[in-house]
């Protein structure tokens, strides 16, 4: 018979086992950590899979601390990073977009050396409908005394040593970066296990896509505008479906930049800088690409509230430089 008829993966190797072999090389605790953070997201995935027959979709009937209505599947995510992680002894603190304060396991001096911060399940718009959905998060270190833990939530971007996203899409896909470079794992439904597919990713440096919101296109600030006129006249092509973690993820793939602006109703623009744009910011940027609020870093942004939103601009260099162009 001419030529092989089998594919084995050479380089076969998995997310547990790459954290297993860099541990010592990471802040101590950080690789069970982010295993953990691993686990939570296979069991949502099940979940999310599984919505339509365990009848987990639609509302629960209650807005969360943001006014938004929750859905079921929010509320599952939620519990299950939660219950994931109050195992994990290196924990101090838990931010979740679901939970209207930040929640306090232990401090520094009983071990709680890191801060998660999460979005337990971004696109809530899109569960119901077998949209790509996701888990984003954000690891921060606890430097505080006892009686301040609860404000290690509160750091800029920069500091953050790990952060990345859990996409539940036609594939599971986990993009991290533990500070030096990205690398992307899918979930091998076989195997169970996370599967290394890219290493140090890197994002085009220019695509003439947008992804954006444009029916708010009438309460955007006029810079925005202009940068959309810019786009209609130059040969770009609109992409966006809604979840900001799908969105991403095309962008850092195939490049482009997606906005959320600010609007008449979200003048700071929608997301969340802590647990949403902060996390992408840095796995933006660790592939290249850049990230602005319009008018600077979205990593150096100094938060003073948990839930704080930020406008974003983030993708490729060059697409975003454009953006920012045609700003004041
Ligand atoms: P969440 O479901 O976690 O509240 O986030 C939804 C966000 C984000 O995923 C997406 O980019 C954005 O909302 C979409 O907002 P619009 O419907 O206003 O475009
Ligand atoms: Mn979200
Ligand atoms: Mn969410």
């Amino acid at each position: 018979m001419a030529g092989q008829q089998y594919e084995i993966r050479e380089n076969l190797t998995s997310l547990d086992l790459r954290l297993r072999a860099s541990a010592a090389a990471m802040p101590e605790g950080l690789a069970e950590l982010i295993s953990a953070i691993a686990l939570a997201g296979k069991s949502i995935a099940q979940k999310v899979r599984r919505a339509r027959i365990e009848d987990v979709v639609g509302e629960v009937g209650v807005t969360n601390v943001q006014g938004e209505v929750q859905q079921k599947l929010d509320v599952i995510s939620n519990e299950l990073l939660k219950h994931t992680l109050a195992r994990i002894p290196s924990v101090a603190v838990i931010a979740s977009e679901e939970e209207e304060e930040v929640l306090v396991l232990r401090n520094r001096s009983d071990g709680g050396v890191f801060s998660v911060l999460f979005d337990p399940l971004d696109g809530s718009s899109n569960i119901d409908v077998g949209v790509g959905i996701g888990t984003i998060f954000s690891v921060l270190p606890n430097r505080e005394e006892s009686t301040d833990t609860a404000a290690s939530a509160l750091q800029p971007g920069t500091s953050q040593l790990a952060a990345g996203y859990v996409l539940y899409g036609s594939q599971v896909a986990l993009v991290l970066t533990i500070g030096d470079g990205v690398d992307m794992y899918v979930l091998d439904p076989c195997l169970g296990e996370f599967v290394l597919v890219a290493e140090g990713l890197r994002m085009p440096d220019r695509k003439k896509v947008y992804s954006l919101n444009e029916a708010y296109v009438d309460t955007f600030p006029e810079s925005y505008r202009r940068y959309l006129t810019h786009a209609h006249k130059s040969g770009y092509s609109g992409r966006y479906i809604g979840s900001m973690v799908a969105d991403v993820h095309r962008t850092l793939i195939k490049g482009g930049v997606f906005l959320y602006p600010p609007t008449e109703s979200n003048p700071d623009g929608k997301l969340r800088l802590l647990y949403e744009a902060n996390p992408m910011s840095l796995l933006i940027e660790q592939a290249g690409g850049r990230a602005s609020t319009g008018s600077g870093r979205i990593l150096q942004v100094r938060p003073t509230r948990v839930h704080q939103r930020t406008p974003v601009i983030l993708g490729s260099a060059v697409e975003v430089e454009q953006v920012e162009s045609h700003q004041p």
